[in-house]
């Protein structure tokens, strides 16, 4: 539809509310302003006062004709306080190393009061300790807690995460990182009980964990961004490896980012997910130490020529965590460099 015909439709027409799900192409212009916007003040490009404010408004090009009209307003640079989590919760499952943890660090880095670390292991392990000091002595001193639980207990998760809620006050963001991968088995003969094991673990945990923190999202009315952790395996397949319920899993995750962001967009929690291509962890150690060739192998399918260091999904979480991305929900973002295999 032509922009000048919806201008005059929006004359006419009552603001037209934004629900879960997908909008028509043309009320989904219309949505994105509201006819109040017809304020004979508004000063800055076009007439319309747009539906959302960001909340470190006015920031960007907004902030710059304000100051080209109030000499009392000072430029100042907005964009990496876009990103800071100042006094935010989430939690982060498998937390306790690797992926996980890496992600967990960042969060607190970004200015967040708290992240909790669920994962299956009943210690905490030397790593998590050395990260938890090495944030408490931040100037914000943020705490990084620890929950032993199983993510495919669901109760289990929804109670754990409910405690964190009351202790807390509030819940902001969740990365659903827990997941495992299995020694390859020949698809033909894929056993039931390792098949279901994985799903158990990879789909229906980050399930559960996205659950519990959008039913504390829910409970505050504070929004949230929940991250879920899904894999390039979840797009491409990892040709010349038998990883059937792996690859499989993934893109169930892809999905249920999607499903999770049209049901809860409408009060305004996001759901994305983050598709990494291989990083050295524990989980590929376990074929990168054993199987030395795979490190060529891996590196020569990506057009970069190597494979990740865990360091490198810090700033793709951030951005996901934080008001820098409040316009992203649904989204795979991958993080492998390209695609690789098939
Ligand atoms: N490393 C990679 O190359 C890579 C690539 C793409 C996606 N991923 C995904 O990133 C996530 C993190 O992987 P990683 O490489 O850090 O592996 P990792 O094995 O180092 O970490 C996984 C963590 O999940 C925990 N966990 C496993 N089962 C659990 C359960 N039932 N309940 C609670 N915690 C449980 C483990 O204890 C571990 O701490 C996984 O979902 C993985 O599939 C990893």
């Amino acid at each position: 539809m032509h922009f000048t015909k919806v201008l005059r439709q929006l004359s006419t027409r009552p603001t037209r509310q934004l629900t879960s799900g997908t909008l028509p192409a043309a009320s989904g212009i219309i949505s994105l302003y509201s006819r109040r916007s017809f304020s004979s003040t508004t000063i800055s490009r076009g007439s319309l006062e747009p539906q959302s404010v960001s909340p470190l408004a006015p920031i960007g090009v907004e902030a710059a004709l304000r100051a080209k009209t109030d000499p009392n307003f000072v430029p100042k640079s907005k964009i990496f306080d876009e990103f800071k989590l100042t006094d935010r919760v989430g939690i982060v499952s498998g937390g306790a190393r690797g992926l996980g943890l890496e992600m967990a660090m960042t969060l607190c880095e970004a200015g967040a009061r708290a992240i909790y670390c669920l994962d299956i292991h009943k210690r905490p392990t030397e790593e998590w300790e050395a990260v938890r000091d090495f944030v408490a002595k931040l100037e914000h001193g943020p705490r990084l807690e620890y929950v032993n639980i199983d993510v495919t207990e669901q109760k289990a998760v929804w109670d754990a995460v409910e405690k964190i809620g009351n202790r807390e006050k509030r819940m902001d963001v969740c990365v659903a990182a827990a997941g495992v991968l299995k020694p390859e088995q020949d698809v033909l003969g894929y056993p039931a009980e390792e098949f279901a094991e994985v799903m158990g673990i990879n789909v229906d945990g980050v399930l559960f964990t996205a659950q519990a923190a959008g039913r504390q999202m829910r409970r505050f009315g504070n929004k949230g961004s929940i991250v879920l952790i899904a894999s390039m395996s979840g797009s491409i397949t990892n040709h010349g490896h038998a990883w059937v319920a792996y690859n499989t899993s993934k893109s169930a995750v892809l999905q249920m980012a999607r499903s999770m962001a049209c049901e809860l967009g409408a009060e305004g929690i996001r759901v994305n997910s983050l598709s990494p291509g291989h990083i050295y962890t524990k989980m590929t150690a376990q074929y990168l130490d054993t199987k030395p060739h795979l490190l060529d192998k891996w590196s020569s399918l990506n057009p970069l020529g190597r494979i990740g260091r865990t360091d490198e999904v810090r700033g793709v979480v951030a951005w996901l965590a934080s008001d820098a991305s409040t316009f992203c929900t649904g989204s795979d973002i991958l993080v492998s460099g390209g695609h690789h295999a098939w």
